[in-house]
């Protein structure tokens, strides 16, 4: 048994803000630096009080209708997020009660940025093993929720979101390979360390990173998974006609495919306009492109998270 996407759907919240929207509304950066930086020019904020299942339920629709599917064929669900709506229960029940799907396994899973790779592989074995026979798995984020707006350093970075991905059983294969790893003793590079305890947040609620420690792990790691995960489906690495990495930053996206002997334009970018939105950056990425015509059923594509954990990991699959 194998497993192949059926259809693929995203979704991005309110209208586009600019740099310069940034700077207007009191954040000392400018369109220069976050530009030459990271080349990010805009990314989309949610409203306040707008969720992550609010982004998911948007995006998953679209995904059902692009596979023809309504939420009730559907008898697993999962939500990579590490902005989930309430402690608990999970954003995927929440997304599940939304959708009106009753009775599917639902899940949330919690790997930062390599949520949307992690979330994919887990749905993928669990249609390998026979249990399960469609899957919907989504990337959502509101990652501006948790910024700190004085921070420069980071709030310039985030941008919020959805993409999802149905995922079906099939004769042949769909995905080809898939890696996934963790390192934790690097958990202090990124993360938002704080928790609530007794009616109370202790420690600090918002996102702290070492950038530059971020970009040089983020950059081994995406090339030394991309080479396991080729090896693993038997696919050379010249074999591979679209790559979409964890759209974090426009210069780890190049050393990336600089590293694999890549040319940029089998890259698909959209850290441009989204800024990094986390779990949901690799689906919203892969949903632009196939809806433009870009990635056509035949071709082959590696998609590819890293984030806090660390985690990070690679699915290889053929549309
Ligand atoms: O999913 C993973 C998420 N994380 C990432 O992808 C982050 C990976 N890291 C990076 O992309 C880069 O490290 C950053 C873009 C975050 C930072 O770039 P950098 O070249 O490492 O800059 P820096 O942190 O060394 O800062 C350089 C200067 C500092 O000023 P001084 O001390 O040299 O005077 C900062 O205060 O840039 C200043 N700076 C800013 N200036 C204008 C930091 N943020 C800003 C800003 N606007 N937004």
């Amino acid at each position: 048994m194998f497993s192949r996407l059926a259809g693929i759907g995203s979704f991005l919240p309110g209208p586009a803000v600019s740099n310069d929207d940034l700077a207007r509304r009191g954040i000392e950066t400018s369109d220069e630096w976050v530009t030459s930086r990271t080349g990010i020019k805009f990314r989309h904020l949610a409203e306040n009080g707008e969720t992550a299942s609010d982004l998911a339920v948007e995006a998953s629709r679209r995904a059902l209708a692009a596979a023809g599917l309504d939420a009730g064929d559907l008898d697993l669900i999962i939500v990579a997020t590490s902005t989930p709506d309430v402690i608990f229960p999970s954003t995927a029940c929440l997304l599940q009660s939304k959708l009106g799907n009753h009775g599917a396994t639902a899940f949330d899973i919690q790997a930062v940025c390599s949520g949307f790779v992690y979330a994919l592989t887990v749905a993928d074995k669990f249609i390998q093993s026979g249990s399960h026979r469609r899957a919907l798995v989504v990337g959502a984020e509101v990652f501006s929720k948790i910024l700190d707006w004085s921070d420069r350093a980071t709030c310039v970075l985030f941008g919020d979101g959805a993409g999802a991905v149905v995922l079906e059983a099939a004769e042949k294969p769909g995905i080809l390979a898939t890696a996934l790893h963790a390192d934790g003793s690097y958990h202090g590079i990124l993360s938002v360390p704080g928790s609530v305890c007794g009616g109370k947040v202790t420690g600090d609620p918002f996102l702290r990173m070492d950038g530059q420690s971020v970009f040089k792990f983020a950059v081994r790691a995406l090339a030394e998974v991309a080479d396991e995960c080729c090896r693993l489906a038997g696919v050379p690495q010249s074999g591979i006609d679209w790559l979409i990495p964890h759209q974090a930053n426009i210069r780890i996206l190049e050393a990336t495919a600089r590293k694999m002997k890549l040319p940029m334009d089998k890259v698909v970018v959209t850290v441009d306009r989204h800024g990094n939105t986390s779990a949901a950056s690799v689906p919203l990425a892969l949903d632009e492109a196939v809806r433009d015509g870009r990635i056509v059923a035949g071709q082959k594509v590696l998609l590819e998270g890293v984030g806090g954990g660390f985690t990070w990991g690679a699915v290889l699959f053929e549309l």
